[in-house]
């Protein structure tokens, strides 16, 4: 796993931003693996920005995104179609109908999960995932103790991950308690994996998913077994990383 530290989240940002760039222009026509969260929200500013100044195009690509609620109406401001769309899809060139994420609103979540997998197998494999990091290990909604052979299925969240959704919602509004994801080894699937994480309350699950052994108790451990798994941090992220000092000489040397 290549471990990238930046000073500061903006920097990492940057970093990835630069990634997807580079991505699309060695091919347009990219399978792109997208996520949502808090996280994310300044790399799709970037994206943005790079697209308007001309540096980037989503005109050939189609994107998959890891998950979306269950039981939200689908004009619900929370949807993660309507994060997407505020906050990549409508400001840049994706083609008509190519942007896809799970049908949380399906009257057969089951079918929506087998269809989901069935469409990103048709189209893919996704040739860059993009990940966040729940402050439990999880990667998509795969919540610790999620099978680590998983495919996209219904998961029902941790209250942690409740806790830490809920600054999205108002107060005491209803706030769904499962979702629709990409399963473990979907993510596995695609051809390179690039993970960020910020801030010191992911410290723990970085350190984890970098050196600890691989375990259903932190799902995104499984990255270890990617051939092509990036981790972009923050120093802060990377503060209880052990071998620090080794990752930031690899960084230097290689790149
Ligand atoms: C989002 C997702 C989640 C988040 C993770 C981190 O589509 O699948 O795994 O990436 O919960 O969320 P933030 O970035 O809000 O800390």
């Amino acid at each position: 796993m290549r471990v990238i530290i930046h000073r500061d989240a903006e920097a990492a940002t940057r970093a990835v931003s630069a990634f997807f760039a580079e991505q699309l222009a060695a091919k347009p026509a990219s399978v792109l693996g997208l996520a949502t969260g808090g996280t994310m929200e300044g790399v799709y500013a970037e994206l943005i920005e790079l697209y308007r100044a001309g540096k980037m195009s989503f005109a050939k690509a189609r994107s998959f995104n890891l998950d979306e609620y269950l039981g939200l109406p689908a004009d619900h401001p929370q949807t993660y179609r309507h994060y997407m769309d505020e906050r990549l899809f409508r400001h840049v060139d994706f083609p008509p109908n190519a942007t896809h994420l799970p049908d949380g609103t399906s009257a057969d979540p089951e079918k929506a999960a087998e269809d989901y997998e069935a469409l990103i197998a048709r189209y893919g494999p996704i040739d860059l995932q993009l990940l966040g990091l729940g402050a439990n290990g999880h990667i998509g909604f795969n919540e610790p103790s999620s099978s680590l052979g998983s495919r996209t299925r219904i998961k029902t969240l941790t209250h942690a991950t409740i806790e830490a959704n809920g600054r999205f919602f108002e107060d005491g509004e209803w706030q769904p308690h499962q979702a629709l994801t990409m399963g473990i080894a979907t993510i596995l699937d695609a051809r390179s994996v690039l993970v960020l994480a910020f801030g010191a309350g992911k410290a723990e699950a970085v350190a984890q998913v970098v050196e600890g052994p691989i375990s259903a108790r932190w799902p995104g451990t499984a990255l270890q077994m990617h051939r092509h798994a990036t981790l972009v941090l923050d120093e802060a992220a990377a503060s209880d990383l052990t071998m620090r000092d080794y990752y930031q000489w690899v960084q230097a040397n290689d790149g």
